[in-house]
């Protein structure tokens, strides 16, 4: 069993961005410039947020943090991303996800200038991604296929099953892997809450990518031997012997499935790092 080190895998990518800075100071040029905007006090987006704004630091981007308080209007939201729009210091942006629910987060993702939508959430790059059209991929389903090409692991023919079709994750993948591209090519199950029999699919699977956001929901008696794993979960789960009175824990029961399994990532260190660098990546291609 091969663990897909994203933690690893993506401080190379990390190097390989900060030497691309280095080389862009020295030519005189523009510093990268993420912006995010974090709307309300949840724990886990002000973890990743905080996250993403400390990547930036590290590979010598220059960043913006915009927290709004949770009673912020529509109005307000549209206003800050209009003049994040129209700021040119600003190479990208992000609106940390989910929004409060008297946002409709459809009009405010609409409201981002595709150019600056560096996580790839506007439709105008959601369409050019699915006709296979230069543009920002979304994060996450990026890392997971920089991963897959970075571990050479064959796709090419193979049966891939992804669980859960959310609009940041489930989608995307199984758009991209079935795509003619490196680390695609794959035949592609989309399975979801209304799935019948999700064993039967599952046990034949080549390649699972879990994003449903159930813990631990994915065991051992669901997968074939040899499969490999991509487990897109992390939910807080309660756990009164850790300090913080929690424990993070993937989509995928890690100790049944790793026994079966070819290749996996583990929860932390898996596909969470490999999503910041890509949101980095994107950033510099913004720049650029
Ligand atoms: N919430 C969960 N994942 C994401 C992501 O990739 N980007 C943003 N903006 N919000 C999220």
């Amino acid at each position: 069993m091969i663990i897909l080190d994203g933690k690893k895998t993506s401080g190379a990518i990390k190097e390989e961005i900060a030497a691309a800075v280095v080389e862009l100071k020295k030519q005189g040029k523009k510093t990268p410039h993420l912006a995010a905007v974090l709307v309300g006090n949840d724990g886990a987006s002000m973890t990743y947020v905080g996250a993403k704004v400390k990547a930036c630091e590290l590979v010598g981007f220059e960043s913006t943090l915009l927290e709004l308080p949770d009673t912020t209007s529509e109005e307000a939201l549209l206003h800050e991303i209009d003049n994040l729009n129209n700021n040119p210091e600003i190479d990208g942006f992000i609106i940390q996800l989910p929004l409060p629910k008297h946002i409709d987060e459809h009009k405010v993702l609409m409201a981002v200038n595709p150019e600056k939508d560096v996580d790839g959430f506007h439709p105008a790059n959601v369409g050019k991604m699915a006709l296979e059209l230069p543009t920002f991929l979304p994060a996450t389903p990026y890392g997971i296929m920089e991963l897959l090409e970075r571990y050479e692991v064959e796709t090419s023919g193979k049966n891939v099953v992804v669980i859960g079709r959310s609009h940041i994750v489930g989608r995307p993948m199984s758009i991209l892997l079935s795509q003619k591209r490196t680390a695609g090519d794959a035949t592609v199950t989309l399975t979801h809450s209304r799935t019948k029999n999700l064993k039967e699919i599952t046990k034949e699977a080549d390649i699972i990518v879990a994003a449903l956001g159930i813990a631990e929901f994915l065991t051992g008696d669901m997968v074939k031997e040899g499969v490999t794993i991509i487990d897109v979960g992390i939910t807080r789960v309660e756990d009164a012997s850790k300090k913080r009175g929690f424990r993070l824990a993937g989509d995928v029961h890690f100790d049944s499935v790793s026994k079966k399994a070819s290749y996996i990532t583990p929860v932390p260190g898996g596909v969470g790092p490999m999503t910041i660098a890509m949101l980095l990546k994107n950033t510099l291609q913004a720049c650029q």
